[in-house]
């Protein structure tokens, strides 16, 4: 598996439930921009892994900002979620290692040629770095096994505009390019992630662990919890956006689906929309299978049985 991640909050629960799967070989991370700059999600991600215990999983930078823009500066209201450091202003030391001198398409696209269908690819940021190694290279479309992403969302409205969802609102041309390719995608998008959520009564057991890792997570998670009471009150709890698209990668009976042909919408007023393609509704064939409800409490037991394994080694 590779995590393509902009490492906030749930992106760092999304590394831990990845390195926490038994069957799972994580084999390198690549650094995204959105919840913050992608060097800062680079460093991110080492200081996870490094909490963790597993600083045997490279990390890799990607690209900086989309590819219509020249520059990228974080949202506000992405500091306001995830905290100005990304990670819930919880401080961690400082990393022991350094991210790797590939770049994150490279690692990509050498990965798929190495790994070829066993290879799973887990983005849950932009899709601005999976956009340039199928430009660099458009055999690996065909190469890479799966490729599961949290982004989008087919029944609700956007939590960025009302049509658009962060991460595909971040590079809606990229997410269109990875949509309409030949990769076999799964959309794991807003509908069902704002269906699992965690309350401080999870959080609670992992301090309870008295371990490093279970007090700083909490820490962290509480943060998020903090923030959702305030922006989401209705929803009681936290979403599990990036860890959900781990598990549906790992057991995609997590989620009921359907088969769709999809891409995004570009267009200046509806930028982001991910939406069926109604002249291509009837083929065979469909090019995205999009996830429509979850299994909630079989998710979330298998989430904490998987976190709270690894925080109490
Ligand atoms: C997505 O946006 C990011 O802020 C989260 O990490 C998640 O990947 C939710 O829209
Ligand atoms: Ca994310």
């Amino acid at each position: 598996m590779i995590l393509d991640l902009d490492t906030g909050i749930d992106d760092a629960m999304a590394i831990a439930y990845a390195v926490a799967a038994p069957d799972v070989d994580l084999i390198g991370i690549v650094s995204s921009y959105g919840n913050v700059l992608t060097p800062d999600a680079g460093t991110n991600s080492l200081k996870i892994l490094e909490l963790l215990g597993h600083t045997d999983v490279p990390v890799f930078l990607g690209e900086q900002h989309s590819q219509t823009t020249d520059h990228f500066d974080v949202m506000p209201i992405s500091a306001q979620i995830h905290g100005k450091n990304g990670i819930g202003e919880v401080e961690l030391p400082k990393p022991s290692r350094q991210v790797e001198s590939q770049s994150g398409a490279d690692f990509i696209i050498e990965a798929a040629h190495k790994y070829q269908s066993d290879l799973v690819l887990v983005p849950t940021g932009p899709l601005t770095n999976l956009a340039l190694a199928l430009r660099k290279d458009p055999s690996i479309a065909e190469l890479i096994g799966s490729v599961t992403l949290m982004g989008g969302a087919l029944t609700v409205p956007g939590n960025v505009t009302p049509v658009a969802e962060a991460n595909i609102n971040q590079d809606a041309f990229a997410a269109n390019e990875v949509f309409t390719s030949k990769l076999n995608i799964t959309m794991v998008g807003l509908d069902v992630t704002l269906r699992t959520l965690l309350t401080k009564s999870e959080t609670k057991q992992w301090r309870e662990l008295k371990t490093v890792a279970g007090e700083k997570f909490a820490d962290i998670v509480d943060y998020y919890i903090d923030v959702y009471k305030v922006t989401s009150p209705h929803l009681h709890g936290c979403a599990l956006h990036d860890p959900l698209a781990v598990g549906v990668a790992i057991d995609p009976s997590f989620v009921t689906t359907l088969d769709i042909n999809m891409f995004v919408d570009t267009s200046k007023e509806m930028r982001a929309r991910t939406i069926g393609d109604p002249a291509r509704l009837t083929e065979e064939n469909p090019n995205v299978t999009v996830a429509l409800t979850v299994d909630q409490d079989r998710y979330l037991a298998e989430f904490m049985t998987l976190l709270t394994g690894l925080f109490q080694q």
